[in-house]
C-alpha cells in the first residue's frame, strides 16, 4: 500500500502548519473513560506529529493546546491539564533536542501557575539554540486576547510618538501579535469533525488552507498529518488572484 508520506511532493512541504487539537474528551467518552484519559492519550499524538512534521521539513508547527476559554472548564480538568503540560513537555525535551526543535509558547502565560510557567520556560531556554523546526505551543491563548493586546500596544506607541498613524499596516500589525516572526500558517488542521476556528490565529489564518478531519486528536498520528499535507498539495492557492494569473 502506498502511504501518504511516499506520495508527498518533498519540494512543496508547507512551511507553517497549525493544528486545533480537538476531540480528546469525546474520544475518551467513547472508550468509557474520563476526559483526562483523552488528554493523556493526546500527549502521544503531539509527540508523533511533532516528530513527523520535523522529519519532512515543516519549519513551524503551531499547536492549540489551551485556549483562554478553557480556563472556564472544571477546576480538576484545568489542573490536570496544567500537570499534563509539565510532564508532556519534560517527556518531549530529549526528542526536541535530538531533532533540533525549538519550543516557544504564545498566550497569556501570566495566568499559568508558577510550576507550569517555570517548566515551560526551562524547555524554551534549553531549546533556544535549535535551528530546525519551531514548535509553537498556544497555551492560554486566544486571538481576541492577542488582537486587543496588539491594539493597545499600537495605540500606546502612537500616543508616545514612537509610531505614526501612517505606519500602521499589515506588517506593523503582525509584528505586534504574539506570533511576531512566525510565518502565517499555510495549512490549518482541525481534528474531531468540528468546523470552527474557535478564536485561534484569526488574523494569521487569512489565506490559510483549512483541513477538517473526523479523526479525534488521540488517534491523529504521523500518517494523518501526511494525509492532510497531501490534500493541501492538491489545492490551488490563489491569494485573491485568478488561476490564469498563477500560471504566468
Ligand atoms: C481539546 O479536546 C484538547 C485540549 C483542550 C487539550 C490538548 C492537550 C493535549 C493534547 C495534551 C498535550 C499537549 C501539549 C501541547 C503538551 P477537548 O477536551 O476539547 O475535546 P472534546 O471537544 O471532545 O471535549
Amino acid at each position: 500500500m502506498t502511504t501518504f508520506l511516499e506520495q508527498l511532493d518533498k519540494d512543496r512541504i508547507p512551511a507553517s502548519v497549525a493544528i486545533i487539537m480537538d476531540g480528546n474528551g469525546r474520544w475518551a467518552k467513547k472508550q468509557g473513560k474520563n476526559r483526562i484519559f483523552g488528554h493523556q492519550n493526546g500527549v502521544d499524538s503531539v509527540d508523533q506529529v511533532m516528530e513527523g512534521a520535523a522529519a519532512i521539513g515543516i519549519k513551524y508547527l503551531t499547536l492549540y493546546a489551551f485556549s483562554t476559554e478553557n480556563w472556564n472548564r472544571p477546576a480538576d480538568e484545568v489542573n490536570a491539564l496544567m500537570d499534563l503540560f509539565v510532564s508532556a513537555i519534560n517527556s518531549y525535551l530529549e526528542k526536541m533536542l535530538a531533532n533540533n526543535i525549538r519550543m516557544v509558547v504564545i498566550g497569556d502565560i501570566d495566568r499559568l501557575n508558577e510550576k507550569t510557567r517555570a517548566n515551560m520556560q526551562e524547555a524554551i531556554d534549553k531549546t533556544a539554540g535549535c535551528t530546525g523546526m519551531t514548535l509553537v505551543l498556544a497555551i492560554s491563548y486566544s486571538s481576541r486576547w492577542e488582537i486587543i493586546r496588539a491594539v493597545k500596544n499600537i495605540a500606546a506607541e502612537v500616543k508616545d510618538g514612537k509610531l505614526q498613524l501612517d505606519d500602521i499596516n499589515d506588517d506593523c500589525f503582525s509584528n505586534h501579535l504574539a506570533t511576531k516572526g512566525i510565518p502565517d500558517p499555510d495549512l490549518l488542521i482541525r481534528t474531531s469533525g468540528e468546523l470552527r476556528i474557535s478564536n485561534f490565529l484569526m488574523w494569521q489564518l487569512s489565506y490559510s488552507e483549512l483541513y477538517f478531519t473526523d479523526v479525534c486528536w488521540p488517534e491523529f498520528k504521523k500518517e494523518n498529518l501526511y494525509e492532510a499535507i497531501y490534500d493541501f498539495q492538491n489545492r490551488e492557492r490563489r491569494f485573491g488572484k485568478t488561476s490564469e494569473q498563477l500560471t504566468k
